[in-house]
């Protein structure tokens, strides 16, 4: 655990440099906007991000939905620092997403995006926040996938194995399959973008 919070102590500098490539970010905050539509109650409800970075998803789903009590979660002090500074109003913590500090049934939304994929133990971050989760409580996610085009998957053979060789992420691994096999997890959405390399996806939790 401290060798991926000291990767990403190290990156929180550079992580927001693909933002600036407009032919990513523009497609990637239309997707990012989908998801806080979908998974933002517009009332004074608790949303949390789970590997939250600097705070991109907290930051655009406060412009529109000012009035929700936002917290965002990451095991990198640095990156919580960064999101400190990107959004003063919110709460962010430094904590493992396995271990979270928050009472069972008490949140109401809660985002994965691109997290997923980096956990080392993603399974296990997700059993943690059904426990939080409120009852009807909704889960968005944002990630990777394989594609199913020939070209698409050329493509994403290279930037899954970037991702796993330089990144040591788990980028390109089958989160999709294991969230369907729950019985208490109702899909509300699903739609992939990018070539079919990424996806959003919302589901809701029946207690
Ligand atoms: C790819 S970044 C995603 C950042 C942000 N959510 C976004 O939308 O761009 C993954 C984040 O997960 C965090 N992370 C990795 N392992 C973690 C863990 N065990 N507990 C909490 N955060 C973790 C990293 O520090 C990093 O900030």
């Amino acid at each position: 655990m401290v060798d991926v919070s000291k990767r990403y102590d190290k990156l929180s500098n550079v992580y927001g440099l693909l933002d600036a490539v407009p032919v990513i970010s523009k497609g990637e905050y239309a997707w990012r906007r989908k998801l806080i539509e979908y998974i933002v109650p517009n009332n004074n409800e608790w949303v949390l991000e789970i590997g939250t970075g600097p705070g991109i998803m907290i930051k655009e789903a406060m412009t529109k939905y000012p009035d929700v009590c936002y917290a965002g979660i990451d095991i990198s002090k640095k990156m919580i620092k960064i999101a400190k500074r990107n959004v003063p109003h919110a709460e962010f913590i430094v904590c493992d997403a396995n271990n979270l500090p928050f009472k069972d049934n008490s949140i109401s939304s809660i985002i994965y995006a691109f997290t997923l994929t980096t956990l080392p133990d993603y399974k296990g971050s997700l059993k943690e926040s059904m426990r939080i989760l409120k009852n009807e409580g909704k889960i968005g996610i944002m990630d990777g996938k394989k594609p199913s085009g020939k070209i698409s998957c050329f493509i994403f053979f290279f930037i899954k194995y970037t991702a796993i060789v330089i990144g040591k992420t788990y980028f390109g691994r089958d989160v999709i399959s294991y969230i369907l096999n729950f019985k208490n997890l109702k899909t509300l959405f699903f739609k992939s973008f990018f070539m079919g390399m990424s996806y959003v996806m919302i589901v809701q939790i029946r207690k």
